[in-house]
């Protein structure tokens, strides 16, 4: 490890599964180092609801990641998904202190933007600008070295219930970690799934896990909307368990092997064999009669997500169309079906911008614990770039404007700001 390489975990706690992925933050990017992951059955439909089951899948996946990555993992970043979730619309204004906007400026007038009453069972998870205002002129993006005299913002407060956060720290802490933060699931699927062009002209990140489908969408550069729906690839899995007589783990298997969301692109000729239940012998049946089965769910879950856009007002604005992840997306016929329902171009995403061990992560069920170490490094690079600002000024010299300051991270800074 060179000497200002930094280790970063992210652990994504699914309602199917808890994924740990170790990464190395250095100057030249994020290199993978490991990756555990085991199911779980602890959660349902995205929140926790047995801290035992949870906490164990995480000391396995901890350890799995561990053993691989060579290093000792004590601190994670942790994802949250759930319809406990909500954004609301928020606008903060400060006075810009030197004339010239700095972070400190920025940092201020975003915690104005915190500071409106929620609910006392409530927290707010992330303060995500929509856009800047210096004086008039609106619709700025990074106002950072900008001149005024007046800094305002409008951001997405994304909350949280307070007991499914504590409960999911809880269950990190259980398992010996420390939780450097809680980010919300979408918000890191988009992190590691998007490229600045897509996030600058407009863009849905739609996860599409075992219990939930998680909707972010990016509009005028900055993210508008956040939600989830309570439907994932388990609906999919006990729809194939109930028409086809045939236990839940058998039915996710079949699913995996012979699942297609759209009826057409299958061969009328072809059979698949399905286990019976209990001491009933295995039955042939028409694949035909499978995905009979699968392409209602589907079409609800992506009419359910159209809708939700639609309500949005923002259709019309996600020029660059929908980016699917989450494990359920790898269904034959997804991205078709995706795209005749939503109406726009659709594609797989798959984690970008990291190097290392991809092979073992270059699938879209991973794209939440890459996006949370992307997160971390962001973080990190954020934390680099403050400490470098706040270095004591000789006295006698005047406090000059921070993007004019030497930066000692300013090489992670930089790729990070290229790699998203
Ligand atoms: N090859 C495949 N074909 C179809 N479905 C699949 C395939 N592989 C995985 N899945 C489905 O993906 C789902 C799990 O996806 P993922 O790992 O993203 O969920 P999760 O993160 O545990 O859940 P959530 O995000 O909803 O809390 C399961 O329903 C599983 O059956
Ligand atoms: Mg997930």
């Amino acid at each position: 490890m060179s000497a200002q390489a930094q280790v970063i975990v992210g652990l994504d706690i699914g309602t199917t599964k808890v994924c740990a992925v170790v990464g190395e933050v250095d100057a030249d990017g994020i290199t993978i180092l490991g990756v555990g992951n085991v199911p779980c059955k602890g959660l349902k439909r995205g929140i926790v609801s047995n801290i035992d089951l949870t906490v164990r899948s995480i000391r396995d996946a901890v350890e799995a990641a561990q053993q691989m990555a060579g290093v000792k993992i004590e601190t994670v970043y942790v994802g949250i998904a759930g319809s406990h979730i909500r954004a609301h619309m928020s606008d903060g204004v400060a006075a810009i202190a030197d004339r010239e906007v700095t972070r400190a400026d920025v940092e201020r007038v975003l915690e104005g933007a915190r500071a409106i009453p929620i609910d006392a069972d409530r927290q707010i998870l992330h303060a995500l600008p929509r856009e800047f205002v210096v004086d008039s002129q609106d619709g700025i993006l990074d106002p950072i070295g900008m001149s005024g005299v007046r800094l305002g913002v409008n951001v997405n407060l994304v909350t949280a219930a307070t007991t499914c956060v504590q409960n999911v720290v809880r269950c990190a802490e259980r398992a010996g970690l420390k939780v450097a933060d809680v980010v919300l699931q979408p918000l890191a699927s988009a992190h590691a799934v998007l490229s600045e062009d897509e996030k600058e002209i407009g863009a849905a990140v739609i996860d599409i896990g075992g219990g939930t489908t998680d909707i972010l969408l990016y509009a005028n550069g900055g993210i508008a909307h956040t939600s989830s729906i309570p439907i994932g690839g388990n609906s999919i899995t006990s729809d194939i368990a109930t028409g086809l007589h045939t236990p839940m783990g058998e039915a996710d298997r079949i699913k995996r092997f012979y699942g297609c969301a759209l009826g057409r692109l299958v061969e009328e000729s072809e059979e698949i064999e399905v286990p019976g239940v209990g001491t009933h012998p295995p039955r042939r049946v028409a694949r035909h009669v499978l995905t009979d089965i699968i392409e209602p769910r589907v079409e609800e879950m992506f009419a359910v997500v159209r809708r939700r856009i639609e309500e949005t007002g923002l259709l019309e604005q996600l020029s660059s169309g929908a980016v699917l992840t989450g494990g359920s997306v790898v269904l034959d016929g997804m991205t078709d079906f995706a795209e005749e329902i939503l109406g726009m171009p659709v594609r797989i995403g798959y984690p970008i911008g990291v190097r290392g061990m991809v092979a073992l992560v270059n699938a879209p069920q991973y794209a939440t614990a890459i996006g949370l170490v992307k997160y971390g490094a962001e973080q990190l690079a954020d934390a680099n770039e403050r400490q470098a600002n706040s270095s004591p000024v000789p006295s006698g010299s005047r406090r000059r404007a921070a993007p004019e300051e030497p930066k000692a991270s300013s090489s992670i800074w930089d790729w990070l700001k290229q790699a998203w």
